[in-house]
């Protein structure tokens, strides 16, 4: 055998087991823990309701599925352990540069935050804005604490690990796990407070995990992580403009509404009833703050269908923006991270069919 071919032939040799070693080289997954339920602890193993949240540690999470390993490398981060309701945006800015830096390191296949459900759908929209990147972001919790019979975490974070190791789940922006589902950041929300299939989404789940195998069926077609205007990197500090949401019933008073303008709310989210209804004793102190500078922003509090321009107020002559099919505290997060870039109305309402 001539020298060239000898050569040659351990080239192809060399190459073949590289790929053999990559190929059995598992993904590499970050898991995230924020606190929650996941990480909670009851009394009793019947205390599926009955709890504390925000006290398992990360290294904790992960040792008690050791099925996981079989799926990727998984490495731990300690981000925070609280209960998401008391997440303000110093934390959910915390979590989206961390999240970010990881996201950065080559290294890195995949991010799991695992998170208390309560607020889980405001941290995975605001990721879904600001992390640049195609790499899988899985925001994974749980109904019912670790202590508790039948307890939903411990699959729920194998099937986030599953999904946020495997390269099908490339480019999908960032997903909600839940009770088997996959669930689009940008519009899947707790709609149940006390089943462990509390979330969904009026347009459905993107797909399914089952024994740690993802399944697809649809993907969003709004703009979200790496095509995205918004980016965690050009904002500084760890507080975003403030925008408050107010909630629509009968028998309202404006007391409220002023009470924000004088607390120097620059935005504020009507949860109306109906198609983000305004009742016409309230229409004249909406105005009145539009004009003093306050952006009125017409949501819903009704759970599915969208909030539609001019239907039920005049809003281009009001100059009011209406939150399409975000749900109030969505629709509270995009404005205030439009805030960082505009005042305009005309931009607000764009961002809000585009997002
Ligand atoms: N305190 C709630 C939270 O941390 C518990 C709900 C849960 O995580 O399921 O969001």
């Amino acid at each position: 055998m001539t020298q060239y071919k000898m050569v040659k032939t351990l080239l192809t040799l060399s190459m073949g087991a590289m790929l053999s070693i990559s190929a059995l080289a598992k993904p590499t997954v970050m898991v995230v823990a924020t606190g929650g339920t996941i990480a909670g602890a009851g009394a009793s193993a019947t205390n599926s309701a009955t709890y504390t949240a925000a006290k398992v540690p990360v290294d904790t999470l992960i040792n008690a599925v050791p099925q996981i390993k079989d799926l990727a490398d998984v490495k731990g981060v300690q981000a925070l352990q609280i209960a998401s309701e008391s997440i303000t945006d110093k934390e959910l800015l915390s979590i989206a540069r961390q999240v970010n830096d990881l996201v950065k390191k080559p290294e890195v296949n995949g991010v799991v935050i695992t998170h208390g459900t309560d607020t889980l759908e405001e941290t995975a929209f605001f990721l879904n804005l600001v992390v640049h990147t195609d790499k899988p972001i899985v925001v994974v919790g749980s109904m019912r604490p670790p202590s508790a019979l039948s307890a939903d975490g411990p699959l729920n974070l194998y099937g986030a690990v599953a999904l946020a190791a495997s390269p099908e789940s490339k480019g999908k922006g960032v997903m909600m796990f839940m009770n088997d589902t996959i669930l689009a950041a940008r519009d899947s929300s707790k709609r149940i407070n006390i089943h462990t299939n509390a979330f969904d989404s009026q347009w459905g789940a993107l797909g399914m995990v089952v024994e740690g195998k993802p399944y697809w069926f649809r993907q969003g077609v709004k703009r979200q992580t790496n095509n995205s205007e918004f980016n965690i990197e050009d904002i500084k500090g760890d507080s975003l403009p403030l925008v408050q949401i107010t909630y629509g019933s009968d028998s309202m008073t404006p007391v409220a509404y002023e009470a924000y303008a004088k607390a120097g709310v620059k935005a504020i989210i009507n949860a109306g009833t109906g198609n983000g209804s305004v009742p016409n004793y309230l229409v004249d102190t909406l105005r009145n703050l539009r004009q003093q500078g306050m952006i009125i922003v017409r949501a819903s509090r009704v759970q599915d269908g969208f909030v539609l321009r001019n239907a039920e107020k005049p809003d281009d002559e009001y100059d009011w923006v209406v939150a399409h099919d975000l749900n109030p505290q969505k629709a509270r997060l995009l404005t205030a991270l439009a805030l960082t870039k505009t005042n305009s109305t005309k931009e607000l309402q764009r961002m809000f069919w585009q997002y």
